[in-house]
């Protein structure tokens, strides 16, 4: 059986790409096949479209005023060539094919052979289809923990709903993973989604599940998150600076020397101090008054929150083999946040080193917030580390940013894999077409107007850049916009 033939090529054949006259007008990015010279099947993608018509503005004018003219058409369109297998290897025919060659429709086998769409049984994580075609694409876990991958998107893209996505294939695969949630939105996983429409679930083969076995969730703030445990800092364990980030204290000038000479005082008399050991004593110090009465002020705050204690939460709750830790950050303030993930991602990177903990994926929503690309934060520097080392401890980072021009860029550049949906701003868009290799100018144009839930997979161990339709959710998605008008 042989595909239905779409058009021929005509007039200058490159090596790397050719024209073609098509019958019926075609969708950019559709796979096409063109038999060479030795008889080999090679995989081409229409990259470019065009409508002729002998229509002229004084017709078209006509047509304007009600009359009606006849209209001749054309189709034809610019292809590249993507290649063939042989020997494992893509490769590309080195004779330019013959100009009047028969364009085909490419057959799913070629498509899936050429561009190294496969079932990875073990390590495949399924994120959708190709688009306009029923092939499963499937990125290799161990790939992606090695290579670090990025999900990048416009507000409101499709971001969490597909890192959700990503977070279901880990969990069935028992891959360790924490997740840093600015938002509050990742605890939904536990629960199965309502409802998948008929025509979808059969289609891409889901259903729902929810994976509330595999879930644990720790927050700073447990009285605004209420499914979440605490999450805790040991005492012992911060310094006099990280002390004054927790209290919200941003004079670090003014207080950094009374807050080292509060620990120090307290310390002495108790190793094992306590939060209220802090106020008793700041209490009780004559000089300096009104200064130690605002820590102690702060301190008393920070005492009900629960959040510095004798002893934090350990690193084996925090990272569980086969489970997923969300780290609830909502409600914090944006320096405790940093903190949190800057001590955090410490400690994972190391005792990684040591083999103290399993391998894991770290996922880092609102990346832009946590390594910029200007300014400082205080988890810029760990998570620079983690980006160019952490591959090499089983250590994988997934970035996760609708501001792509933003993030650190030597952050961003070590990510190989990107999944990239919707995005609109010229800065972003410029980001993305710098930092990826084998992008074309069509690709790029069609990134800025992709629907929700069709997404550009680059660099996930596939020969070329492809778009794949976002399989459903398993799992509730927690991201909903909040309606402040409700559907009538
Ligand atoms: N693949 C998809 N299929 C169906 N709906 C989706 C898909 N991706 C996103 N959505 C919907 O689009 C909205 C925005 O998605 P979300 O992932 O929260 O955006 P982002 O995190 O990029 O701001 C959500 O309400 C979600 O339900
Ligand atoms: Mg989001």
């Amino acid at each position: 059986m042989t595909s239905e033939e779409v058009g021929r090529i005509y007039g200058d054949v490159g090596l790397g790409e050719f024209h073609l006259t098509l019958a019926s007008p075609l969708e950019r990015g559709e796979y096409l096949s063109v038999r060479d010279e030795h008889g080999r099947m090679v995989l081409c993608q229409l990259d470019d479209v065009q409508r002729q018509s002998d229509l002229n503005v004084e017709r078209a004018a006509q047509l304007v005023h009600g009359g009606s003219v006849d209209v001749s058409e054309a189709y034809n369109g610019r292809a590249r060539i993507l290649g063939y297998r042989e020997g494992g290897l893509v490769r590309v025919p080195q004779i330019p094919f013959a100009p009047g060659a028969s364009v085909h429709r490419a057959e799913e086998p070629l498509i899936a052979e050429v561009l190294g769409l496969k079932s990875n049984g073990n390590t495949g994580a399924y994120v959708g289809l190709l688009r306009g075609h029923n092939l499963k694409v499937e990125l290799d876990i161990n790939v992606l923990v090695q290579r670090h991958v990025s999900v990048l998107a416009k507000t409101g893209g499709g971001k969490s709903y597909l890192v959700g996505v990503l977070l279901e294939e880990f969990l069935r695969h028992k891959v360790t993973c924490v997740i840093i949630d600015p938002h509050g939105e990742y605890g939904s996983i536990r629960y199965k989604t309502e409802h998948i429409p008929k025509e979808r679930s059969e289609r891409f083969q889901v259903e729902p599940q929810g994976f509330r076995d595999q879930v644990n969730e720790f927050s700073p703030d447990t009285r605004l998150n209420t499914e979440a445990e605490p999450l805790t800092f040991s005492l012992s364990h911060l310094d006099a600076r990280e002390f004054l980030t927790f209290l919200g204290i941003q004079n670090v000038r003014g207080y950094l020397a009374p807050m080292k000479s509060l620990l120090d005082r307290t310390a002495i008399a108790n190793p094992d101090y306590t939060v209220k050991d802090l106020i008793r004593v700041a209490r009780g110090i004559e000089e300096g008054g009104s200064v130690y009465e605002m820590l102690a002020q702060r301190l008393d705050y920070i005492e009900e929150t629960g959040l510095l204690g004798p002893k934090g939460t350990s690193l084996n709750e925090l990272v569980v083999p086969g489970k997923m830790t969300i780290l609830n950050l909502r409600g914090s303030a944006p320096d405790v946040q940093e903190l949190v993930v800057t001590k955090v991602a410490t400690s994972f990177f190391d005792q990684r080193k040591r083999g103290k903990i399993p391998p894991l994926f770290l996922v880092l929503e609102e990346a832009h917030n946590f390594c910029p690309q200007q300014g400082q934060a205080a988890s810029s520097r760990i998570l620079k580390t983690i980006a160019s080392e952490g591959r090499k401890f089983g250590l994988g980072l997934c970035v996760v940013s609708q501001r792509p021009a933003r993030v650190d860029k030597s952050v961003l550049s070590q990510c190989a894999a990107q999944l990239i949906l919707q995005v609109t701003n010229p800065l972003d868009v410029r980001a993305i077409a710098q930092s990826i290799e084998g992008l074309t100018d069509g690709m790029t144009e069609t990134i800025q107007g992709l629907p929700v839930g069709t997404c550009l997979v680059t660099g996930g161990g596939f020969a070329t850049p492809l778009f794949c339709e976002v399989r459903p959710r398993s799992s509730r998605h927690g991201g909903e916009s909040v309606k402040i008008v409700p559907n009538s």
